[in-house]
């Protein structure tokens, strides 16, 4: 891995994602987290102050150690108990059937066998469970498509693998899952990376 991929773009994200805006969409779509919780792409864990009360424990999944370090002071600053329990959202290891949530936010973006991630995502939740998911991805609006088509390839090459052409919902019901609920929102900035799918979905 690159020096910018391992070093630069985790502190880039780390602020990039951490704005008043982002924070809004993010507080809405964990709002039904609860009991245990697994997040893919656990970051800096900036969703990690965000969680309801009713959220029992994280284990997180996180492959840049870079983000790891700095995710330590909002682990340090939650009652929750979270333990990091994996590298990698494709091949988890944890056993069936064991979690009541799912989190994954700005990260099926980039989890390269996203497809796998997503089955994984349905074997660990319990019957009952959910998965919360708040990602962008490919817009239904023509130009703004054509211009994610265009940017795709530099985009994975500046930001660590980050696609800006799934379509997200398409992926999670492919996966075997139930898309209960769906809200697209769009962020402030460049339109291309500023679509969001906000959901839940069930196994
Ligand atoms: C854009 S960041 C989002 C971080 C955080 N979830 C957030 O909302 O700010 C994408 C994250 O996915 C992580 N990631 C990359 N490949 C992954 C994989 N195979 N499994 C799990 N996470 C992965 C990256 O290291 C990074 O922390």
């Amino acid at each position: 891995m690159s020096i910018w991929s391992e070093h630069v773009v985790p502190r880039v994200t780390d602020l990039a994602l951490g704005t008043a805006d982002v924070r809004a969409v993010r507080a809405r779509a964990v709002e039904r987290a609860r009991g245990e919780v697994v997040e893919l792409g656990f970051g800096s864990g900036p969703t990690l102050p965000l969680y309801p009360a009713a959220v029992t424990s994280v284990r997180a999944v996180e492959p840049s150690a870079v983000a790891r370090r700095l995710g330590a002071r909002r682990m340090a600053a939650t009652s929750i108990p979270v333990q990091h329990v994996g590298l990698d959202g494709a091949d988890l290891d944890l056993p069936d059937a064991t979690a009541d949530t799912v989190v994954s936010t700005f990260t099926l973006c980039t989890i390269p066998d996203v497809e796998r991630a997503l089955r994984e995502v349905r074997r660990v939740l319990r019957p009952d469970g959910v998965f919360l998911f708040l990602e962008h991805g490919l817009s239904p609006e023509p130009s703004t498509a054509r211009w994610q088509h265009r940017l795709d390839g530099l985009q994975q090459r500046l930001v660590a693998g980050c696609h800006l052409t799934r379509p997200i919902d398409v992926l999670v019901r492919d996966a075997g899952l139930t898309v209960t609920d769906l809200e697209h929102e769009s962020l402030r900035g460049p339109g291309p990376m500023s679509y969001l799918y906000r959901g839940v979905a069930t196994p």
